[in-house]
Protein backbone atom coordinates (compact mmCIF):
# COMPACT_ATOMS: atom_id res chain seq x y z
CA UNK A 1 0.00 0.00 0.00
CA UNK A 2 1.47 3.55 0.48
CA UNK A 3 1.48 6.76 2.50
CA UNK A 4 -2.12 7.98 1.50
CA UNK A 5 -3.84 3.98 2.41
CA UNK A 6 -1.61 5.02 6.25
CA UNK A 7 -2.60 8.52 6.56
CA UNK A 8 -6.74 7.84 5.19
CA UNK A 9 -6.74 6.14 9.06
CA UNK A 10 -5.11 8.85 10.86
CA UNK A 11 -6.34 11.81 12.09
CA UNK A 12 -5.79 15.01 10.28
CA UNK A 13 -2.49 16.78 12.62
CA UNK A 14 -1.86 13.16 14.78
CA UNK A 15 1.79 12.59 15.82
CA UNK A 16 1.81 9.43 13.88
CA UNK A 17 1.27 11.49 11.03
CA UNK A 18 4.81 12.97 11.31
CA UNK A 19 6.06 9.38 11.74
CA UNK A 20 4.41 8.12 8.49
CA UNK A 21 5.69 10.94 6.89
CA UNK A 22 9.37 9.71 7.87
CA UNK A 23 8.77 6.10 6.62
CA UNK A 24 10.61 5.26 3.09
CA UNK A 25 8.36 3.10 1.37
CA UNK A 26 11.03 1.75 -1.12
CA UNK A 27 12.67 0.04 2.31
CA UNK A 28 10.20 -1.69 4.03
CA UNK A 29 10.61 -4.57 6.05
CA UNK A 30 9.36 -7.22 3.83
CA UNK A 31 8.25 -9.80 6.89
CA UNK A 32 7.75 -8.24 10.69
CA UNK A 33 6.76 -11.03 12.98
CA UNK A 34 6.19 -9.76 16.82
CA UNK A 35 6.15 -10.92 20.27
CA UNK A 36 3.74 -9.42 21.95
CA UNK A 37 4.91 -9.68 25.62
CA UNK A 38 3.72 -7.49 28.70
CA UNK A 39 -0.30 -8.76 29.14
CA UNK A 40 -0.20 -9.62 32.53
CA UNK A 41 2.33 -7.00 33.58
CA UNK A 42 0.48 -4.41 32.21
CA UNK A 43 -3.00 -5.46 34.20
CA UNK A 44 -0.76 -6.48 37.58
CA UNK A 45 -0.24 -2.53 37.14
CA UNK A 46 -3.62 -2.14 37.19
CA UNK A 47 -4.38 -4.71 39.96
CA UNK A 48 -6.63 -6.17 37.26
CA UNK A 49 -6.31 -10.16 36.70
CA UNK A 50 -4.16 -11.49 33.98
CA UNK A 51 -6.84 -11.84 31.44
CA UNK A 52 -7.52 -8.26 31.42
CA UNK A 53 -4.26 -7.90 29.52
CA UNK A 54 -5.33 -10.14 27.06
CA UNK A 55 -8.21 -8.36 26.52
CA UNK A 56 -7.06 -5.02 26.40
CA UNK A 57 -3.81 -6.63 23.82
CA UNK A 58 -6.68 -7.48 21.74
CA UNK A 59 -7.00 -3.97 20.21
CA UNK A 60 -3.41 -3.95 19.24
CA UNK A 61 -3.51 -7.15 17.43
CA UNK A 62 -6.32 -5.02 15.41
CA UNK A 63 -4.89 -1.71 14.90
CA UNK A 64 -0.94 -3.37 14.50
CA UNK A 65 -2.67 -5.77 11.86
CA UNK A 66 -4.35 -2.63 10.35
CA UNK A 67 -0.98 -0.74 9.93
CA UNK A 68 1.16 -3.20 8.98
CA UNK A 69 -0.96 -3.99 5.77
CA UNK A 70 -1.59 -0.06 4.80
CA UNK A 71 2.11 0.43 5.01
CA UNK A 72 2.33 -2.11 2.11
CA UNK A 73 4.08 -5.37 4.65
CA UNK A 74 4.52 -8.63 2.75
CA UNK A 75 4.10 -10.86 5.90
CA UNK A 76 3.38 -9.70 9.68
CA UNK A 77 3.32 -12.90 11.78
CA UNK A 78 2.01 -12.57 15.31
CA UNK A 79 3.00 -14.91 18.29
CA UNK A 80 -0.45 -15.37 20.05
CA UNK A 81 0.14 -19.26 21.77
CA UNK A 82 2.88 -21.27 22.26
CA UNK A 83 3.22 -24.86 22.53
CA UNK A 84 4.89 -23.93 26.22
CA UNK A 85 1.56 -21.91 26.93
CA UNK A 86 -0.60 -24.53 27.69
CA UNK A 87 1.43 -24.83 31.11
CA UNK A 88 -0.54 -21.69 31.92
CA UNK A 89 -4.04 -21.87 34.20
CA UNK A 90 -6.38 -24.10 32.15
CA UNK A 91 -8.70 -20.29 32.78
CA UNK A 92 -6.10 -18.22 30.81
CA UNK A 93 -5.50 -20.86 28.39
CA UNK A 94 -9.27 -20.83 27.77
CA UNK A 95 -9.55 -16.80 27.62
CA UNK A 96 -7.44 -16.61 25.04
CA UNK A 97 -9.00 -19.16 22.79
CA UNK A 98 -12.62 -17.31 23.40
CA UNK A 99 -10.06 -13.50 22.73
CA UNK A 100 -9.46 -14.95 19.24
CA UNK A 101 -12.40 -16.60 18.41
CA UNK A 102 -13.98 -13.28 19.34
CA UNK A 103 -11.07 -11.34 16.92
CA UNK A 104 -11.72 -13.82 14.40
CA UNK A 105 -15.35 -13.02 14.29
CA UNK A 106 -15.45 -8.87 14.81
CA UNK A 107 -12.20 -8.35 12.33
CA UNK A 108 -13.41 -10.91 9.46
CA UNK A 109 -14.59 -7.36 7.73
CA UNK A 110 -11.50 -5.58 9.03
CA UNK A 111 -9.33 -8.25 6.72
CA UNK A 112 -11.67 -8.36 4.05
CA UNK A 113 -11.67 -4.95 3.76
CA UNK A 114 -7.70 -4.20 3.70
CA UNK A 115 -7.51 -7.35 1.41
CA UNK A 116 -5.47 -9.57 3.94
CA UNK A 117 -4.99 -13.03 3.78
CA UNK A 118 -5.24 -15.02 7.27
CA UNK A 119 -3.18 -18.14 8.50
CA UNK A 120 -2.51 -20.02 10.78
CA UNK A 121 1.46 -21.32 12.22
CA UNK A 122 1.47 -24.58 14.43
CA UNK A 123 0.04 -27.59 15.22
CA UNK A 124 -3.79 -26.19 14.40
CA UNK A 125 -4.89 -29.59 14.43
CA UNK A 126 -4.37 -30.06 18.23
CA UNK A 127 -6.76 -27.37 19.05
CA UNK A 128 -9.85 -27.53 19.86
CA UNK A 129 -12.77 -28.38 16.67
CA UNK A 130 -14.43 -24.99 18.36
CA UNK A 131 -11.49 -23.29 17.47
CA UNK A 132 -9.89 -25.21 14.29
CA UNK A 133 -13.54 -24.21 12.57
CA UNK A 134 -13.30 -20.72 13.61
CA UNK A 135 -9.88 -20.49 12.02
CA UNK A 136 -10.37 -22.24 9.03
CA UNK A 137 -13.45 -20.06 8.44
CA UNK A 138 -11.12 -17.15 8.59
CA UNK A 139 -8.40 -18.64 6.14
CA UNK A 140 -11.27 -19.57 3.76
CA UNK A 141 -12.40 -17.00 3.44
CA UNK A 142 -9.35 -14.55 3.21
CA UNK A 143 -7.76 -17.23 1.49
CA UNK A 144 -7.48 -15.64 -2.34
CA UNK A 145 -6.82 -11.41 -0.95
CA UNK A 146 -4.39 -10.08 -3.04
CA UNK A 147 -2.81 -7.98 0.24
CA UNK A 148 -0.39 -8.88 2.86
CA UNK A 149 -0.03 -12.01 4.53
CA UNK A 150 -1.17 -12.13 8.44
CA UNK A 151 0.00 -15.26 9.98
CA UNK A 152 -0.64 -15.97 13.28
CA UNK A 153 1.19 -18.42 15.68
CA UNK A 154 -1.23 -20.44 17.52
CA UNK A 155 -0.05 -23.62 19.59
CA UNK A 156 3.35 -22.90 18.03
CA UNK A 157 7.09 -24.06 19.17
CA UNK A 158 9.91 -22.62 16.38
CA UNK A 159 11.98 -26.41 17.35
CA UNK A 160 8.54 -28.18 16.91
CA UNK A 161 8.29 -26.52 13.31
CA UNK A 162 11.73 -27.85 12.44
CA UNK A 163 11.04 -31.11 13.91
CA UNK A 164 7.73 -31.37 11.82
CA UNK A 165 9.58 -29.90 8.64
CA UNK A 166 12.30 -33.40 9.37
CA UNK A 167 9.06 -35.33 9.02
CA UNK A 168 7.90 -33.84 6.25
CA UNK A 169 11.19 -33.80 3.95
CA UNK A 170 11.61 -37.63 4.89
CA UNK A 171 7.86 -38.48 4.29
CA UNK A 172 8.37 -36.64 0.91
CA UNK A 173 11.01 -39.39 -0.10
CA UNK A 174 13.86 -36.68 -0.55
CA UNK A 175 17.38 -38.21 -0.78
CA UNK A 176 19.66 -36.69 1.93
CA UNK A 177 21.97 -35.40 -0.87
CA UNK A 178 18.91 -33.64 -2.50
CA UNK A 179 18.15 -31.38 1.31
CA UNK A 180 19.60 -28.04 1.23
CA UNK A 181 19.02 -24.98 3.16
CA UNK A 182 16.35 -23.81 0.34
CA UNK A 183 15.07 -26.95 -0.01
CA UNK A 184 14.47 -27.30 3.57
CA UNK A 185 12.71 -24.48 4.10
CA UNK A 186 9.69 -25.61 1.89
CA UNK A 187 8.79 -27.62 4.20
CA UNK A 188 8.44 -25.13 7.09
CA UNK A 189 4.88 -23.80 8.07
CA UNK A 190 6.43 -20.47 6.50
CA UNK A 191 6.97 -22.08 2.71
CA UNK A 192 7.25 -19.21 0.14
CA UNK A 193 7.22 -16.55 2.19
CA UNK A 194 10.33 -14.48 2.62
CA UNK A 195 11.88 -14.72 6.33
CA UNK A 196 11.12 -11.85 9.19
CA UNK A 197 13.53 -8.77 8.19
CA UNK A 198 12.10 -7.25 11.30
CA UNK A 199 11.58 -9.25 14.89
CA UNK A 200 9.81 -6.89 17.45
CA UNK A 201 9.62 -7.58 20.80
CA UNK A 202 7.70 -5.85 23.44
CA UNK A 203 7.92 -5.37 27.31
CA UNK A 204 11.43 -5.45 27.37
CA UNK A 205 12.30 -8.62 27.44
CA UNK A 206 15.67 -9.93 25.50
CA UNK A 207 14.55 -13.18 24.33
CA UNK A 208 13.49 -15.01 20.99
CA UNK A 209 11.61 -17.37 23.00
CA UNK A 210 11.41 -20.50 20.58
CA UNK A 211 9.75 -17.87 17.83
CA UNK A 212 10.59 -18.96 13.84
CA UNK A 213 14.46 -20.22 14.93
CA UNK A 214 15.00 -20.98 11.75
CA UNK A 215 13.42 -17.87 9.85
CA UNK A 216 14.77 -14.88 12.12
CA UNK A 217 18.71 -16.15 11.11
CA UNK A 218 19.15 -12.54 9.81
CA UNK A 219 16.61 -10.70 11.57
CA UNK A 220 16.92 -7.37 12.82
CA UNK A 221 15.29 -7.35 16.40
CA UNK A 222 13.74 -4.37 18.28
CA UNK A 223 13.16 -4.75 22.08
CA UNK A 224 11.06 -1.78 23.41
CA UNK A 225 9.95 -1.14 26.49
CA UNK A 226 5.95 -0.73 25.84
CA UNK A 227 4.13 -3.36 27.65
CA UNK A 228 2.06 -4.92 24.40
CA UNK A 229 -1.51 -3.63 25.46
CA UNK A 230 -0.13 -0.16 25.04
CA UNK A 231 1.26 -0.85 21.45
CA UNK A 232 0.02 1.49 18.78
CA UNK A 233 0.36 2.52 15.20
CA UNK A 234 2.94 4.63 16.86
CA UNK A 235 5.07 2.13 18.39
CA UNK A 236 4.57 0.18 15.17
CA UNK A 237 6.12 2.62 12.83
CA UNK A 238 8.72 3.65 15.12
CA UNK A 239 10.28 -0.08 15.30
CA UNK A 240 9.90 0.30 11.41
CA UNK A 241 11.76 3.73 11.49
CA UNK A 242 14.47 2.16 13.71
CA UNK A 243 14.64 -0.79 11.38
CA UNK A 244 15.72 1.65 8.38
CA UNK A 245 18.22 3.10 10.14
CA UNK A 246 19.80 -0.25 10.50
CA UNK A 247 22.87 -1.78 8.99
CA UNK A 248 22.22 -5.58 7.27
CA UNK A 249 25.17 -7.05 6.60
CA UNK A 250 24.36 -10.97 6.48
CA UNK A 251 27.93 -11.96 7.76
CA UNK A 252 29.67 -10.24 4.78
CA UNK A 253 31.19 -6.76 5.80
CA UNK A 254 30.29 -3.25 5.89
CA UNK A 255 29.96 -1.11 2.65
CA UNK A 256 30.20 1.81 5.43
CA UNK A 257 28.39 4.13 5.77
CA UNK A 258 25.50 2.19 4.71
CA UNK A 259 22.05 1.77 6.09
CA UNK A 260 19.03 -0.14 5.13
CA UNK A 261 18.12 2.19 2.64
CA UNK A 262 21.71 2.77 0.99
CA UNK A 263 21.96 -0.98 0.28
C1 LIG B 1 2.21 -12.57 26.45
O1 LIG B 1 1.94 -11.82 27.61
C2 LIG B 1 1.01 -12.70 25.61
C3 LIG B 1 0.42 -13.88 25.29
C4 LIG B 1 0.91 -15.18 25.77
C5 LIG B 1 -0.78 -13.98 24.46
C6 LIG B 1 -1.03 -12.91 23.45
C7 LIG B 1 -2.50 -12.79 23.23
C8 LIG B 1 -3.17 -11.67 22.90
C9 LIG B 1 -2.50 -10.40 22.56
C10 LIG B 1 -4.66 -11.60 22.85
C11 LIG B 1 -5.38 -12.49 21.91
C12 LIG B 1 -4.75 -12.67 20.59
C13 LIG B 1 -5.33 -12.43 19.40
C14 LIG B 1 -4.59 -12.75 18.17
C15 LIG B 1 -6.64 -11.82 19.24
P1 LIG B 1 2.19 -12.47 29.04
O2 LIG B 1 0.88 -13.00 29.52
O3 LIG B 1 3.26 -13.48 28.96
O4 LIG B 1 2.65 -11.20 29.84
P2 LIG B 1 3.65 -11.15 31.06
O5 LIG B 1 5.00 -11.58 30.55
O6 LIG B 1 3.62 -9.70 31.46
O7 LIG B 1 3.11 -12.06 32.13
Amino acid sequence: MSLEQLLAVIPSGDADEELARQINFEQLPAHIAVIMDGNGRWAALRHRPRVEGHRAGTESVRETVETAARLGIDVLTLYAFSIENWKRPAAEVSTLMVLLKRYLRSELSTLLRNDIRFRVIGRMEELSTEIQDELRLAIDRTEHNPGMQFNIALNYGGRAEIVDAARRAIQSGMSPEDLDEQRFASFLYTAGQPDPDLLIRTSGEMRVSNYLLWQIAYAEIYVTETLWPDFRRRHLLEAVLAYQKRERRYGGISAAPAAIGAE
